[in-house]
């Protein structure tokens, strides 16, 4: 097993299929009806010719079966790869196939494969990706439905490293009649039981991908999203863990898709106790017209198997989403350290207060100054100017040009925030072009924020974007764009799509979307960009192969930043989680915490200010200084350190996490606490991710522990309710420290 590299082989005799790694087997098989199996998804397994023992049939009573002479093929108890309803498998399916003749019966029978080294390209579509043909291999399987001529490709990456398995389904209409693809699953996988809890990360505005925890029982479990975007609702990320899986071992399989609009993840669990999972666009608001010899790539999901706990899930992912999702100039590089106004000044700025917030700010160490929203048309308010990407002379006298070449003057890098996809009635854009919005002839339409939807699946619309803001990229010094969209889509219709194919929009939208971030990527690539849907509604994976960090949430109060955090971290890598020292009273929520939690909990993301530093004293501007000084330090650990849980917020008054160096030798332990506690128990935290062997030093103390000591007795964390403990600052409310490990 241990010279076993990453391969994919066909066994001939018996039809079956097996890609494996060293730490992972996929097997799939060719069933005697002429359909693709499910046989096992799972640890490592050796190849041999023969899997077919693992594809199990029963004659049942009162289940159909396939033919007398395949009478124990029951479909609806088997497992299978694409499967379809309504041909004797009564679960819910992969695709659906609207014919002409109003059927929606298909059959997808296997037609041939091929194997390729590294991974294809999805056109317009976001997706992982290789450097080197020799980091993974494709595997296409061709099934077709002979009554339609509807061929569907199934694509398999396998990566030579950790458990992933990366899908998609390419169709294209071979056949002479006009179909519809009501359907289009990226990935189907029937596991042989249903011991597992499904774990999904949720909320609100505010309080984004918070952990929860159920059961699977018989019938569905489902998260998904409707409204457009992947949303604060749900994260297009769900895991299966078996009962007894925590974070440090147990078995664990997370499913992610790379897509930003409607998405839908389920697993049902049926009469037999097979789990069916299905993850792709959410089918209630998908219909695709195929015209013969039209196409249609689906998006990617990526699954990823572990039997060494949640912690190693999200490593694995943290790495694929961070090396092989986001690309470009800032994939590896640390991220400046910013300063945003948006929470200083809301609308209520001019240019000498920009400058005020920028000076004091590199004052204090930070790199890079962030103009928000406000500095464009009729901006003053939320009522107005959306739309209209031209600077307001009477804010900012010299353009975005001018008050970005008076921020290089000071030393700092600038950087603009757009709402490309949105307008507001009251604009320049929605009078002379009405037509533009999302909106159905003869309906009400609705309001968020005083906004309404551009239809970003007209090229029209998004070329129009492309020109104005490439115009002022082209003209000032811009470093950092932030990329907002703050509201769902409502009353879905495109002026310019037929009847037949207003079922497309949701999906065509996300494409324009992508389409504007490919250019704009491609054309300037050493523009830092930061994806924002009112904070954290389009935290996906899809908008991470564009912006390699993303605004988490609008919530910027550092206790309720934990959860938030904590949540993301299971499926997004530390570098492309935005964090931000705010003011207190915290702005969402009133709460007055100390600056050097505030910080402690920015400190693992991004980085950077969202208050003017020029109402701080003396001794809290100081300690900015301290902490931008410390950041830089330490921020490539703090982004592309391996990253461990260590206690959860959404399990009791402790939070705890940590880094580690790639060599091991470095680790920073953030602790923190959030009601303060009388005569306090001793407390300790095992640490995790360590060299056993390594001496470490505790910086700022005269401690030196051995590694393993740290992992297996722990790093006592008492602090002064625990007793006069000697030479420790008094504890409070909200309290936080960091531990800084280093062995020689
Ligand atoms: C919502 C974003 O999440 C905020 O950070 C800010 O940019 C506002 N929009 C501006 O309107």
């Amino acid at each position: 097993m241990e010279d076993m590299l990453m391969n994919i082989t066909f066994h001939k005799s018996t039809g079956i299929f097996h890609l494996y790694n060293n730490d992972i087997s996929y097997l799939m098989m060719i069933l005697p009806n002429g359909q693709i199996g499910q046989l096992y998804f799972g640890a490592a397994i050796r190849d041999r010719e023969d899997f077919s023992h693992l594809l199990e049939t029963c004659y049942r009573t009162n289940s159909a079966y396939y033919s007398e002479e395949l009478n124990t093929m029951c479909l609806e108890h088997l497992k299978q790869e694409y499967p379809v309803y309504g041909t004797s498998d009564f679960r819910e399916p992969a695709v659906e196939v609207i014919q002409e003749n109003g059927s929606h019966l298909s059959d997808f029978q296997y037609k041939g494969y091929r194997i390729e080294h590294g991974k294809p390209h999805l056109p317009g579509l976001p997706a992982t990706y290789t450097e080197d043909d020799s980091e993974a291999m494709t595997l296409f399987l061709v099934l077709k439905d002979p009554v339609t001529g509807l061929m569907a490709e199934l694509l398999y990456t396998i990566f030579n490293q950790g458990g992933i398995i990366a899908r998609s389904v390419y169709f294209v209409n071979q056949g002479t009649e006009i179909l519809h693809l009501g359907r289009a699953m990226s990935l189907s996988l029937d596991l042989p039981d249903s011991n597992y809890q499904w774990m999904q990360f949720s909320g609100a505005w505010g309080r984004e991908r918070y952990l929860h925890t159920r059961e699977l029982v018989p019938g569905t479990t489902s998260i998904g999203s409707t409204r457009g975007a992947s949303s604060h609702e749900h994260n297009p990320f769900v895991i299966l863990k078996r009962p007894h899986t925590d974070e440090l071992q147990g078995e664990a399989i997370g499913f992610s898709l790379v897509y930003s609009g409607n998405f839908l993840a389920q697993a049902e669990v049926d009469n037999q106790n097979i789990t069916r999972i299905l993850m792709g666009i959410h089918p209630d608001t998908f219909d695709w017209k195929l015209s013969p010899g039209a196409d249609f790539q689906t998006p990617e999901a990526v699954m990823v198997y572990t039997s060494y706990g949640l912690n190693h899930l999200s490593q694995t992912f943290h790495k694929l989403y961070q090396k092989r999702l986001a690309r470009g100039y800032w994939r590896d590089r640390p991220r400046p350290i910013l300063i945003n106004n948006w929470e200083a000044t809301y609308f209520d700025f001019t240019e000498e207060k920009l400058l005020d917030i920028a000076r004091r700010a590199k004052d204090c160490g930070v790199e890079l100054f962030v103009l928000d929203d406000g500095w464009f048309g009729a901006r003053r308010n939320s009522f107005a100017g959306l739309g209209d990407w031209t600077p307001n002379k009477e804010l900012l006298p010299d353009g975005i040009a001018g008050l970005s070449a008076k921020v290089a003057a000071l030393g700092m890098k600038f950087g603009l925030w757009f709402e490309p996809e949105m307008v507001n009635a009251d604009s320049d854009l929605y009078r002379s072009h009405p037509d533009w919005l999302l909106k159905t002839p003869h309906r009400h339409s609705s309001l968020t924020r005083h906004q309404y939807v551009l239809d970003f699946s007209r090229n029209d619309v998004v070329e129009h974007l492309y020109q104005q803001m490439s115009d002022i990229l082209r003209n000032a010094h811009i470093s950092y764009i932030k990329w907002d969209m703050n509201r769902y889509i409502t009353e879905c219709y495109s002026a310019l799509l037929p009847a037949d194919r207003q079922g497309e929009v949701f999906h065509r939208y996300i494409l324009g979307v992508y389409a504007l971030y490919e250019k704009l990527t491609s054309e300037f690539p050493e523009v830092l960009f930061e994806s924002c849907a009112s904070g954290g509604s389009r935290f996906d994976p899809g908008m991470l192969y564009y912006a390699p960090q993303g605004w988490t949430s609008d919530n910027t109060d550092a206790v309720d930043r934990l959860k938030i955090q904590y949540g993301t971290s299971y499926c997004y890598p530390i570098s492309s989680i935005g964090s931000h020292v705010s003011a207190v009273p915290n702005h969402q929520l009133f709460r007055i915490t100390p600056l050097s939690t505030r910080a402690n909990v920015a400190y693992f993301g991004t980085f950077g200010y969202e208050l003017d530093l020029n109402t701080l004293t003396d001794e809290e501007q100081a300690e900015v200084r301290r902490q931008t000084a410390f950041m830089k330090k330490w921020r490539h650990l703090f982004q592309f350190g391996t990253f461990y849980r260590i206690a959860s917020p959404f399990d009791g008054n402790i939070t705890s996490w940590m880094v580690v160096s790639d060599d091991q030798k470095t680790a920073i332990v953030g602790w923190y606490k959030i009601l303060n506690q009388t005569n306090a128990p001793f407390s300790r935290i095992r640490l995790l991710g360590l060299n056993p062997d390594l001496c470490y030093h505790l910086k700022d103390s005269t401690q030196s522990f051995y590694g393993d000591e740290l992992m297996h007795a722990g790093l006592s964390t008492s602090d002064s309710m625990c007793g006069e403990l000697m030479g420790r600052k008094p504890s409070c409310d909200f309290d936080s420290r960091l531990f800084i490990l280093q062995a020689e």
